[in-house]
């Protein structure tokens, strides 16, 4: 005997998220807003939890995600894209350099489940170089600076891949870009997504974590390029934006 919510939960395992009660509603919409929220009192980790580079132990304020939380989400949002996928070919579309770990994490992923299930995502890469952040502040101005012709990407189910959502700007520049080139769709993961005041309003498809309006670094964010080297994602300490500030 089965009752009608043992059988829901058996055969609609996504209920709680709302997509049984909207049939019909894009398969996006029950992973947009599922992410880990750390809230503004989280108080993080001390530094000497975890092993940091010695080169950094005076720059760094807390830890703020640690690299391993990182893996386990990474490996939740590998498996809502490849549900959403189900066998349409992605390319993946890694913007760099700060989109290297979450890309190269996210994909291993990808490629895992490809060969754990009965259906499976094939997978092409690409890249792009932008460049908007000196010292703490953005730019305002977003440039292209490497990569292959966007043409490429015309007809294909793009997936953009980017470490951190922080104002927008940069994303809704690099949106208008590709549409352009007319892919056959285009969804965005971003490992993180910054609540700042600041904000366009813009959410990716696929979100890593939801953070305070601080300036991290680590897992391949960077302050002015250092602190890529740095496994977990942390909070800088003013020492640490004065040692690496730009001397111009
Ligand atoms: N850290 C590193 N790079 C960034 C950030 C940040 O907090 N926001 C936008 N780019
Ligand atoms: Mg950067």
């Amino acid at each position: 005997k089965i009752d009608i919510y043992t059988f829901l939960v058996k055969y609609e395992p996504n209920l709680h998220s709302g997509s049984f009660l909207l049939p019909l509603a894009s398969p996006e919409s029950s992973t947009k807003g599922n992410f880990i929220k750390v809230e503004d009192n989280n108080p993080g980790y001390k530094l000497d939890n975890f092993c940091i580079p010695k080169h950094y132990e005076e720059d760094l304020k807390r830890v703020l995600v640690p690299a391993g939380l990182v893996a386990d989400r990474v490996e939740r949002v590998a498996l809502d894209i490849v549900q959403d996928f189900q066998e349409e070919p992605i390319v993946a579309l890694c913007v760099l350099k700060g989109g290297y770990k979450f890309f190269t994490d996210l994909l291993d992923r990808i490629k895992q489940l490809n060969s754990h299930r009965n259906k499976s995502v094939p997978l092409a890469v690409d890249f792009i170089r932008l460049k908007s952040y000196v010292d703490d502040k953005s730019s305002g101005q977003i440039e292209v600076i490497g990569g292959d012709s966007l043409e490429n990407l015309k007809g294909k189910n793009v997936l953009v891949v980017e470490d951190i959502i922080d104002t927008g700007n940069t994303m809704m520049k690099l949106l208008s870009l590709l549409k352009a080139v007319e892919p056959k769709t285009i969804k965005v993961a971003s490992l993180l997504v910054k609540r700042t005041p600041k904000s366009v309003g813009y959410r990716p498809d696929y979100t890593g974590f939801e953070i305070p309006d601080i300036f991290i670094v680590g897992y391949a964010l960077d302050y002015n390029e250092y602190f890529r080297d740095l496994n977990h994602i942390c909070e800088i300490n003013e020492a640490g934006k004065v040692k690496y500030a730009t001397k111009s």
